[in-house]
């Protein structure tokens, strides 16, 4: 499964790209709307740092507005992903994207058959929101778990990327389920880099190591 950061914060991503487990950055508006900079520089030098996919999304709601966007956001980078929210005009503007040559992310996906038919408009990836769903008691995990079902029937060659997650749980769960994809905020990766019998370990290794040298001398 491919890791990406859900982050637009370029520290944070430069914090975490050199420990080789990172693939690409998903970002969104919201996240964007953090930072000071520019966002299409902010773009632009993510794409630099991670040299893999990057989401970036449009904030027009009409077909040809997103169209237009999604256009001049691939011109920052290769590597840039068009974003756009799942909604009619949504759908439209994934299909004249794709059929463009561009990589579409689908978002906001809540459910199975709005995946079902971003796939079937040429997305390249489609994001269930888990933690979302979660926040208002629903399974989120279980709508991952139907989109790969969902996806393994057929050859779109849409890949599912697990967004929304809150914990290294739901980073465990969606590899389980084989999603091809999970994308993280900084501090659940960081989650999954601890553990305190780790460190209890390394200690004693090492306490154990310093006494036998003193012992030596
Ligand atoms: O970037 C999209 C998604 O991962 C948002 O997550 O935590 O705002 O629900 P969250």
């Amino acid at each position: 499964m491919k890791i990406f950061i859900d982050s637009g914060n370029l520290r944070d991503i430069e914090s975490l790209v050199p420990l080789g487990i990172i693939d690409g950055v998903t970002t969104n508006p919201s996240l964007l709307a953090k930072e000071k900079d520019d966002p299409r520089a902010i773009i632009k030098k993510i794409c630099q740092l991670v040299q893999g996919p990057v989401s970036a999304e449009v904030v027009a709601t009409d077909a040809p507005g997103m169209i237009s966007e999604g256009r001049e956001l691939a011109k920052i980078d290769e590597h840039v992903v068009v974003k756009v929210p799942f909604t009619r005009e949504g759908l439209k503007a994934t299909k004249a994207l794709s059929d463009e040559g561009l990589r579409v992310n689908v978002t906001l996906i809540f459910s199975a058959p709005q995946a079902l038919f971003a796939a079937k408009v040429g997305a390249a990836y489609v994001s269930p929101f888990v933690g979302r769903l979660d926040d208002i008691s629903a399974n989120g995990m279980e709508l991952v778990r139907q989109i790969v079902e969902t996806f393994s029937q057929y050859d779109f060659g849409t890949e599912v990327l697990a967004a929304s997650m809150r914990g290294p749980l739901h980073i465990l769960e969606a590899a389980r389920m084989g999603a091809h994809v999970c994308t993280c905020p900084p501090a659940v990766i960081e989650a999954c880099l601890k553990h305190p019998l780790t460190d209890i370990g390394l200690k004693q290794f090492l306490g154990d190591w310093e006494k036998a040298q003193a012992a030596r001398v």
